[in-house]
């Protein structure tokens, strides 16, 4: 099949990849020439375990082309994919207007029978406006399916070639067999394709983000309820996830979630909701509570020290989860601005996203080559994101270099008995050593 993806970001890049690895022929889109040319070249311009790899495969087979030419890839395709950023746009709502515009290319570059594929997560009814914005633009016969995408960066083409469920959106019996077997590669009986209306996909995808991001608040609530009571959250946490009902996933406490997804797609749910006279009170007190946790260790810091001016603070992980560069409301962020805003001085380190984040802090923080560096003559270190190499520090060694051992552990990963031992100050998420 000739295969078109538009944007080449975490999802479009992904797919188009994915797809071609399955013997498609796919052609990948992006209005930035310099993603373009990098890609041309066999860079991934993202940090993302096994793409490169797989980009270079599939482009050295000659089956994985990029381009900044919408028309010459999208006349010739029979399924374009839309993947273009959605983000958070007026009050809340999904800012449609990147997923519209290439509506309206795609529509001006139709040449036959094209299935057209919603990837982006767009709210309920954009189906249908990008199936109106096109016909506006051709004669051409096509139809409009809602595919959301449900992978998770850091382990993106684990979760895209063997998806959990693939959900399909559509009322035309063609566009479901050309979807079929699109993705008969990569479905099993127990992981199957979902049929469903293009309003119930569209809507799916709203719904699993915005319950995962509600496990994540209740649990953020549940610590903070633990440091009141003299409680340990990671005891709770594995009492509840050995119940089956419940499982053990997106139960762990942290500084809250960020991302490009959680957040946006819980202000666009409760957005949505809003639009149709529904308050849907459950996900603002989602969002208050992830608020509240980015806070949370800036909060700790203050209560511990005082005043942190002239004070020095090591941060350990910048990037809003392991395994990624992405820096999109990067609970990182809100820390270290807080920091700065105290008159702190800030060295930090994170495996991949020192470029992203030079983006956000410029030269107002010390980037440091290892974890050890950036600890040297802190007051304390702020654990913000849980990369392995952070996960059995050498406690001894930082000690020795540390003004003084104090570790707010942001992802309850070091163990707080073990830092006490090793002379350490340990507050952590939820547990008495934080209290
Ligand atoms: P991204 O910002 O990484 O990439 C979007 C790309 O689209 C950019 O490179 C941009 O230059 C390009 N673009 C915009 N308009 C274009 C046009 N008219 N023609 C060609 N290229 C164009 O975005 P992303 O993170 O890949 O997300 C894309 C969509 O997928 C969003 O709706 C997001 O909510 C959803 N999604 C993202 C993830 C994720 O983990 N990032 C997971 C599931 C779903
Ligand atoms: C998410 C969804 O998981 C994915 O299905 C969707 O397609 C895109 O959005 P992603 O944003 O890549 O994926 O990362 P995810 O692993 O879901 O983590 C999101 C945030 O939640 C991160 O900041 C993470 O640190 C936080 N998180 C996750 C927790 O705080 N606790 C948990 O138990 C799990």
């Amino acid at each position: 099949m000739k295969i078109a993806v538009i944007g080449t970001g975490y999802v479009g890049l992904v797919a188009g990849t994915c797809f071609a690895e399955s013997g498609h022929e796919v052609t990948c889109i992006d209005v930035n020439p310099r993603k373009i040319q990098a890609l041309r070249r066999g860079e991934v311009p993202i940090y993302e375990p096994g793409l490169e790899e797989l980009v270079r495969r599939n482009a050295a087979a000659g089956r994985l082309h990029f381009t900044e030419e919408l028309a010459g890839a999208v006349g010739p395709a029979q399924v374009v994919f839309i993947a273009v950023g959605t983000p958070e746009g007026e009050t809340g709502r999904a800012d449609l207007q990147y997923v519209l515009a290439a509506a309206e290319q795609v529509g001006r570059a139709l040449r036959q029978y094209t299935v057209i594929v919603d990837k982006s997560t767009v709210p309920v009814g954009t189906a249908d406006k990008v199936h109106e914005v096109i016909a506006r633009h051709t004669r051409c016969e096509f139809d409009v399916v809602s595919n959301p995408e449900f992978l998770k960066e850091g382990a993106a083409l684990e979760d895209f070639l063997k998806p959990d469920r693939v959900v399909i959106g559509t009322r035309s019996e063609r566009a479901r067999k050309l979807m079929a077997e699109l993705y008969a590669p990569f479905v099993r009986t127990e992981s199957p394709i979902l049929f469903m209306d293009p309003c119930s996909a569209e809507l799916t995808k709203y719904a699993a983000n915005a319950m995962l991001a509600t496990r994540i608040s209740f649990m953020n609530d549940m610590a903070a309820l633990c440091e009141k009571v003299g409680a340990d959250v990671e005891q709770v946490r594995k009492g509840m996830g050995a119940d089956k009902r419940i499982g053990y996933s997106f139960l762990h406490p942290g500084i809250g979630y960020g991302g490009s997804c959680f957040p946006k797609d819980v202000k666009a749910l409760t957005a949505t909701a809003r639009d149709v006279g529904l308050e849907f009170d459950l996900l603002r007190a989602v969002e208050n509570t992830n608020a509240r946790q980015k806070r949370c260790l800036l909060t700790k810091a203050l209560r511990h020290f005082g005043d942190l001016s002239e004070r020095t603070f090591a941060v350990w992980g910048l990037a809003f989860k392991p395994k990624t560069d992405d820096m999109r409301e990067a609970p990182s962020v809100e820390l270290i601005e807080g920091l700065l805003g105290k008159g702190a001085r800030v060295q930090c380190h994170d495996p991949v996203a020192v470029e992203s984040a030079r983006r956000y802090f410029g030269d107002r923080v010390l980037y440091a080559p290892t974890c050890y560096a950036a600890a040297e003559g802190a007051d304390a270190i702020f654990l913000v994101t849980e990369w392995n190499e952070f996960r059995h520090p050498d406690l001894k060694r930082l000690k020795a270099t540390m003004k003084s051992p104090t570790l707010f552990d942001g992802r309850n990963v070091i163990d707080p008995r073990l830092a006490r031992e090793e002379g350490f100050t340990y507050f952590g998420i939820g547990r008495p050593s934080a209290s």
